[in-house]
């Protein structure tokens, strides 16, 4: 005999009214075990999402979700650090921060997702190196964390269970868009991992999930309450995201972009985040007298990616897969680029082959667009503005449907907000 009637506690949400603790473990463990069906939970989604949850739901919706699966009990000596991202274009930050962060004497268990839409996923763009592996079991992670210090891998299928029958519930019954919602399933996840800090990048943008600053700041702190509630260090800073990361967007460009920074090189815009995110990371684990720029030009960073890529089977020297196609789009006329799309591009590169419509689609490793001008470049009428690469030419109109209106040319550069905005801090 069950303890609570789901319907009940629909009708409370549904009413306005709050949930109990009582209600709110039951009704996450049930819809985990099939007690709960999925109709029911569809209702209570969308009950929360018209009605919301307060800061005390969330962060107990949150811990019920943490407590459906098992958690990682990280052994390492060094503080253990992670990121997450709220997910953007050309945003491969992870791939060159993890590996830093560990060079600079944290562990960072990195455990990330699958591209959905018009944002890549990590995992997508690190399976374009040959032989790389993105599962890994839970003995392979911690032994990969204690020996090299960094991990980034697919989360374990124990990791908060709940979370991923609701997400993809969410996904079809249009409850996605909800920030209670969204920071207990970020959360939930990240708790679960077991690391003791976290810095989030919370972006706003075209490109990103939250199109506008107040709806970013509002994430930011919800996921920095629950957090903090757990007892976790907490920072979240929030980026603009109007514009496309770096200039390479896809799978294997952005690997071979990353490796640019590794070495010292790469665009500065990666660099600024890559190095305004660690120093947030080094601080949070008490390790702000390590300069985190230095060591990336060091050369220490690369070397960390290196037996990083190499625990994983993969190699990191490997040719990276070139496309069967390129199409250049010229620039139509001479002078500044004075506006660049970050969503037009990532739905061009995602219609290229770099992402994924359903989840079980395939992903395309050679697919992408090289930004070869961004917001503030000179160019010259027929110089190469954007670079299509995919195996399938016949995706290209769609991409440059896609593409249309999304980038213009002006006398004048551009005003261009600070890639970093601000700092929250838990
Ligand atoms: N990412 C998640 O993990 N969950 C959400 O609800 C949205 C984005």
């Amino acid at each position: 005999m069950e303890p609570y009637s789901a319907v009940d506690v629909i009708r409370a949400k549904r009413d306005g009214t709050r949930l109990t603790d009582g209600q709110i473990d039951w009704v996450v463990d049930a819809y985990t075990r099939g007690a709960v069906a999925e109709e029911q939970m569809s209702a209570l989604a969308m009950a929360i999402f018209l009605r919301g949850m307060d800061t005390v739901e969330t962060a107990r919706w949150t811990a019920a979700m943490v407590d459906s699966g098992e958690t990682l009990a990280l052994r390492t000596d060094r503080p253990t650090v992670d990121k997450h991202s709220t997910g953007g274009v050309g945003d491969k930050i992870t791939l060159p921060l993890a590996p830093l962060v560990a060079a600079c004497g944290a562990a960072v268990p990195q455990l990330s997702g699958r591209g959905l839409g018009h944002t890549g996923g990590t995992l997508d763009k690190l399976e374009s190196i040959p032989g790389w592996r993105a599962r890994l079991t839970t003995e392979e992670i911690l032994a990969q964390l204690a020996d090299v210090g960094a991990v980034i891998c697919a989360a374990t299928e124990g990791l908060a269970p709940a979370d991923r029958k609701l997400y993809a519930l969410r996904d079809v019954t249009g409850t996605v868009e909800s920030i209670p919602l969204i920071a207990s399933s970020i959360m939930s996840k990240k708790i679960a991992e077991g690391a003791d800090s976290l810095v989030l990048d919370v972006k706003y943008g075209s490109g990103a999930f939250m199109k506008t600053v107040e709806d970013a700041r509002a994430l930011a702190n919800a996921l920095v309450g629950i957090g903090v509630s757990r007892g976790l260090r907490m920072s979240a800073l929030i980026t603009d995201m109007s514009v496309p990361l770096g200039r390479a967007v896809g799978n294997a460009v952005e690997v071979a972009e990353s490796v640019d920074v590794l070495r010292g090189g790469g665009p500065a815009d990666v660099v600024e985040l890559t190095v305004a995110l660690a120093r947030e990371m080094l601080s949070l684990a008490g390790l702000s007298d390590v300069d985190p720029a230095a060591v990336l030009a060091s050369g220490a960073a690369y070397e960390t990616w290196a037996r990083m890529i190499r625990a994983q089977g993969g190699d990191p020297e490997a040719a990276l897969p070139e496309p069967a196609h390129v199409h250049v789009i010229p620039a139509p006329s001479s002078g500044v680029v004075s506006y660049l799309d970050a969503y037009a591009v990532g739905v061009a590169a995602w219609r290229l082959g770099a992402g994924r419509a359903r989840k079980e689609d395939p992903v395309q490793a050679a697919a992408g667009i090289l930004c070869h001008a961004k917001p503030g470049d000179v160019v010259r009428a027929g110089n190469p503005l954007l670079e299509l690469r995919t195996d399938t030419p016949a995706a290209v109109p769609a991409a440059l449907a896609a593409l249309d209106g999304g980038y213009a040319i002006a006398d004048t550069a551009p005003e261009r907000a600070p890639l970093v905005l601000e700092t929250i801090r838990g």
